[in-house]
């Protein structure tokens, strides 16, 4: 008897104390809100939602509730979510002095301490810019546009003789490989396939209890990152004894080359060490094997269900494919990137997949943005999937219209759609992926038709198809 008085003494208690604690936060002009239950936070009904179709209802619930930008504790973590484009601006711009990156412990180990989303301040400016410069150099997508339009014809041709075809993970092998070879000329064969095993070994622990013990998900994760990383510092070492660092004028044909190269101009103590290189370059494989495979089949979803938009495409993209066979010529990239309509299909296919739904950031000092408080050490989620869901920016925001696209002026960099993130951090893999995307649906869909098979989009932990989106395609006649 007296050991259930003490537990009900215990949780009145707990209770008291966290009814105090949000009295305290009201106070101080924290935005409102509420933290929960002790431990668990709101976390279950996050996820819960993250499981529905519409996962934007746990943003939606709160922000009818207490206003746009609230308080709340999800996965352990006390924090403000803003649905406002205002105020995630604020936090987009201002990286680094006043808000750094706050992800999972789970992502910071596995990245270890120099990886690009740990970096803050001029080293971080400095790393932003070389793979800036290099993902959008013209040489490099002439030479991803032959790398990537080459792979994509060989697996479409085999594609007729498998039916059905489950999109995301031919989407995986393709993106994976190219990537691989954009970041360090690995080409097909055994270092490749060691590479892609450890590499999908390693990213399965990126979201999972962060606990290094043998036989767990994150230990396992932690094993295959060291294996990855061995080989990559054999491939860094040997292109280092072969390469001429005082030639300038050396072509750079890949991410490794340029790291190497930057490292061996800069000061020593500016200077990275091979294994922060071989970090760097791990962790650029990511959207290989998740962002770009997620985007490439939720198109395929988006149009399987939007008949007239696939029509449009398929229009764009023919009279495309006949000036090209007509003239003989190869394509360039800057012809698939001017597929205005094709461009428009992208865009909208981002704005509803979110594949990053917002990004986590900490507040260095205290600050106050819009008539909102935000102490120093607490986390924000500046949440993109509320701005690009929400019918104040979108009419009929579950509506697939890529032709809305045309009304709007600027279609990249404007605050309702940042499925790239922005300021500082802006995703230097923007132009690069809008490319890949277009190759890849260009010779889709005048290669094939399709009927998709029913699936469904799962939000959590990360988007993807239930299914992997089986879809039956049928070759049509290429002579447009
Ligand atoms: C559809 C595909 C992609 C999406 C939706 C996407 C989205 C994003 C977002 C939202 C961020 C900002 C994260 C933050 O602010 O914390 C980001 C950063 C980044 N992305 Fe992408 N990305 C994609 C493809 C790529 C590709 C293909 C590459 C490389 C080849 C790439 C490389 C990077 C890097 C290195 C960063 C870190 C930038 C920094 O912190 O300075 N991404 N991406």
């Amino acid at each position: 008897m007296e050991w259930i008085i003490g537990c009900w003494v215990l949780i009145g208690i707990v209770i008291g104390w966290y009814w105090l604690k949000e009295k305290k936060l009201e106070k101080r002009g924290v935005p409102k809100g509420s933290l929960g239950w002790p431990f668990i936070g709101e976390t279950l009904d996050f996820i819960a939602c993250g499981y529905s179709s519409k996962p934007v209802n746990f943003m939606d619930k709160r922000k009818s509730l207490y206003g746009k930008v609230f308080r709340t504790n999800i996965l352990g973590t006390p924090i403000i979510v803003s649905t406002d484009t205002e105020v995630n601006k604020v936090v987009l711009l201002n990286q680094g002095n006043i808000f750094i990156p706050a992800y999972p412990k789970s992502v910071r180990e596995l990245f270890g301490k120099n990886s690009i989303l740990h970096t803050n301040g001029s080293p971080h400016k400095r790393m932003h810019a070389l793979i800036l410069g290099f993902l959008r150099s013209a040489p490099l997508k002439a030479r991803v546009t032959k790398v990537f339009e080459n792979s994509v014809k060989l697996s479409l041709a085999t594609w007729k003789d498998k039916n059905p075809i489950y999109v995301q993970n031919e989407s995986k092998k393709l993106t994976f490989d190219v990537l691989v070879n954009t970041l360090t000329s690995v080409g097909p064969g055994e270092n490749l396939n060691f590479l892609r095993s450890d590499f999908q070994e390693f990213i399965k622990g990126l979201i999972c209890l962060p606990i290094n013990l043998p036989g767990t998900r994150f230990y396992k994760s932690l094993k295959a990152k060291e294996r990855l990383m061995k080989r990559m510092m054999t491939i860094l070492q040997k292109r280092k004894e072969s390469m001429n660092f005082t030639d300038e004028k050396a072509p750079i044909n890949d991410a490794v080359d340029l790291l190497l190269r930057d490292s061996s101009e800069s000061s020593e103590k500016q200077s990275l060490p091979l294994d922060s290189i071989s970090g760097n370059i791990i962790e650029m494989m990511i959207p290989g094997d998740e962002t770009m495979v997620t985007a490439m089949t939720l198109a395929v979803k988006f149009l399987s269900d939007s008949p007239v938009a696939l029509q449009k495409l398929v229009e764009e993209n023919m009279e495309l494919k006949k000036r090209k066979t007509d003239s003989g010529e190869d394509y360039a990239w800057s012809e698939y990137m001017s597929l205005q309509f094709t461009q428009n299909v992208i865009s909208e296919t981002l704005r509803m997949a979110n594949i990053i739904n917002g990004v986590w950031r900490k507040a260095l000092k205290d600050v106050e943005i819009k008539g909102y408080s935000i102490p120093q050490g607490w986390c924000v989620l500046a949440s993109f999937i509320s701005v690009h869901m929400n019918e104040d920016n979108y009419e009929n925001p579950y509506q697939f219209n890529p032709w809305r696209w045309e009304k709007v002026e600027a279609t990249v960099n404007n605050n309702f759609f940042t499925p790239f993130g922005g300021g500082q951090r802006l995703c230097p893999g923007l132009e690069y992926s809008r490319l890949q995307l277009s190759i890849f649906l260009h010779h889709l869909v005048t290669t094939y038709r399709w009927v998709a098979q029913q699936d469904e989009i799962v939000y959590f932990p990360t988007v993807k198809m239930k299914r992997k989106l089986p879809i039956t395609v049928t070759s049509i006649n290429t002579t447009p």
